[in-house]
């Protein structure tokens, strides 16, 4: 299939991430691997050059709840292209540690009408990973959590049948594409 703006081809995944220690780096690969690494494009948004969102069917967006909150540059990109993200099918996701408070996260950390525009949402748990930590982020969690050792709480089923659920909707969009 061809863009519409540029008439070039279109990829079918945009994996969109920030992570501190690494967690949600992991799971974007992980992700990346399951929708098929020659279709997806994993780009972290703390790093690298933002490519055109027109050339992906489906952009993937992520990040970690650290006091909270999500990545601030996460949220500044939802906020800045959300017009643009209104057009596309997209995908949300989330690393967390206080499974209580998982869906509150969520709904903070992005905005209200992505939230709705998106086909699935993604909740994923997480790690603390204390050698990956500074001196202060380990007092934090320890003080916190009570948690003084690694510990990974990454629900595997719940990113897979995230990524089921993509491959899906697009098989579903393919399907209707070529019928209409
Ligand atoms: C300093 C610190 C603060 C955290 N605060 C929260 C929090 O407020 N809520 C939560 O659910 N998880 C919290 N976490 C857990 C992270 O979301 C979890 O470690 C996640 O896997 C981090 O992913 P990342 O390495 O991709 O950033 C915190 C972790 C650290 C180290």
């Amino acid at each position: 299939m061809l863009s519409k703006d540029t008439g070039t081809k279109l990829m079918r995944y945009l994996i969109l991430y920030m992570s501190h220690h690494g967690t949600t780096q992991r799971v974007a690969k992980q992700l990346s691997e399951l929708l098929g690494i020659e279709n997806s494009t994993v780009v972290d948004l703390s790093k690298s050059k933002l490519p055109d969102l027109n050339l992906f069917h489906t952009i993937i967006i992520g990040g970690s709840i650290h006091g909270g909150r999500i990545q601030s540059r996460v949220r500044k990109f939802c906020e800045a292209h959300k017009g643009k993200l209104l057009n596309k099918r997209i995908a949300l996701f989330l690393c967390y540690m206080d499974k209580a408070h998982g869906h509150e996260a969520f709904h903070n950390a992005f905005p209200k009408d992505l939230i709705e525009h998106a086909v699935v949402h993604g909740f994923f748990g997480g790690e603390f990973l204390f050698s990956e930590m500074n001196f202060l982020e380990r007092a934090i969690v320890q003080k916190l959590s009570g948690i003084q050792t690694d510990v990974s709480e990454l629900d595997t089923h719940a990113i897979r049948s995230f990524s089921e659920s993509i491959l899906m909707n697009d098989k579903k969009h393919t399907l209707e594409d070529t019928a209409a």
